[in-house]
């Protein structure tokens, strides 16, 4: 399986939305399930679309107002 990755937005504006509590959830889902040789997990600078934030990129594809519900999906769709 090619490895993924996931950059969350670290940027003041996505974290205070919700990216501290999504880059937790990231965090404990792959150590539970031990992804760590597929999904390579970084934080990012503000991609200046803090309007729809919190931003997450998956394989270099934005995902906006992202929450547990969409993470969950998201992994599901990736392993
Ligand atoms: S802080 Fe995430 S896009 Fe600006």
């Amino acid at each position: 399986m090619t490895k993924h990755s996931i950059k969350v937005c670290m940027g003041s504006s996505c974290f205070a939305r919700g990216n501290l509590e999504n880059l937790s959830f990231l965090e404990n889902y792959i150590k539970e399930n031990n992804l760590d040789a597929d999904i390579e997990l970084v934080g990012g600078l503000c991609q200046e679309k803090c309007s729809t934030g919190p931003n997450i990129y998956v394989d270099e594809v934005l995902h906006s107002e992202v929450n547990q519900d969409k993470l969950k999906d998201i992994l599901k769709s990736l392993v």
